[in-house]
């Protein structure tokens, strides 16, 4: 029987989100370096992201799958059927995860053989650090023991959020798409503190920390974030300059259209 001490976990594609997820699996030892093996287009790329983790390098898509019980498909979305043709029958049987954007359910029946147990998902790059999110299609064809050994590994480094069809998109935007706004947010922090003179260094660690602790306190407390924001702000105090300021720019109205111009591409 398959678990997470005996599984063995192929990436096609160890890029930026692949190579963030082996990065969390290791971190949070949800599995040993040793039960994660990769294939990508550069050998020598690839045997320079794997070895020094302790993970196998494949030559191919073919030999990766042969070693592998759960296949993370990581390529480019535009890559995904011709990766995996060669390798369709050998894919029945095993356990395949999708991270490519744009790749739903209904798109995996078409590339895959009839039958093969697979899952389309959306994660974001804070699964490096155990911080992760993935967004995952409700509608998938793992078994109930596939879908509870996904959730035991991959939860170690990231929350799981079963979401609709319809809404897988929009989950992975703000998961996904959301780390870029708040780097760019925390960039700005930075900025203004700086402009007051203190150290960029420091700057950056406060602001970073400050989302951090914000989103665990939201997480943990369930407080609803306006009720967070009127926490700060005392009558007549200096937050709620602030918050006046940044009202009057348009911050959250141009948070909102940043997720409606992403949804309309
Ligand atoms: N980055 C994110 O934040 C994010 C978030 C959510 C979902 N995703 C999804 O994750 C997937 C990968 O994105 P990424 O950002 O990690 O891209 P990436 O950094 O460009 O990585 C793509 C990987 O695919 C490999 N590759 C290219 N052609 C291949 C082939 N024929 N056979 C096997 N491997 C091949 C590349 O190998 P070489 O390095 O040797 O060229 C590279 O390792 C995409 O589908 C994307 O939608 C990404």
């Amino acid at each position: 029987m398959l678990d997470a001490k005996n599984v063995k976990i192929g990436f096609i594609g160890f890029g930026n989100m692949a190579q963030a997820m082996a990065a969390g699996l290791l971190l949070r030892q949800a599995v040993r370096p040793g039960q994660l093996y990769a294939c990508a287009k550069n050998w020598e790329k690839l045997r320079g992201n794997t070895e020094p983790r302790g993970m196998h390098p494949c030559r191919d898509a073919a030999e990766l799958v042969n070693s592998c019980d759960l296949v993370v498909v990581a390529v480019k979305p535009y890559l995904v059927a011709d990766v995996l043709a060669p390798v369709k029958e050998q894919l029945a049987g095993k356990i395949v995860v999708s991270v490519a954007a744009g790749k739903p359910f209904a798109a995996y029946e078409e590339i895959l053989a009839p039958g093969t147990h697979h899952l389309s998902t959306v994660p974001n790059t804070p699964i490096s650090v155990g911080e992760g999110v993935i967004a995952c299609e409700s509608r998938h064809s793992l078994s109930e023991e596939e879908w509870a050994l996904f959730c035991d590994i991959f939860g170690k480094a990231a929350l799981i959020v079963p979401v609709d069809t319809a809404q897988l998109s929009i989950a992975g935007t703000l998961a996904g798409c959301g780390p870029a706004f708040a780097a760019m947010f925390i960039e700005a922090l930075a900025d203004g503190a700086v402009k007051q003179g203190l150290p960029r260094a420091l700057a950056y660690q406060l602001a970073s920390q400050m989302v951090v602790g914000t989103g665990k306190l939201q997480l943990a407390t369930g407080t609803h974030p306006g009720a967070m924001k009127d926490a700060v702000c005392s009558p007549g105090g200096t937050t709620i300059v602030g918050v006046a300021e940044l009202e009057r720019r348009g911050f959250r109205g141009a948070v909102i259209d940043a997720i409606d111009e992403i949804e309309r591409r």
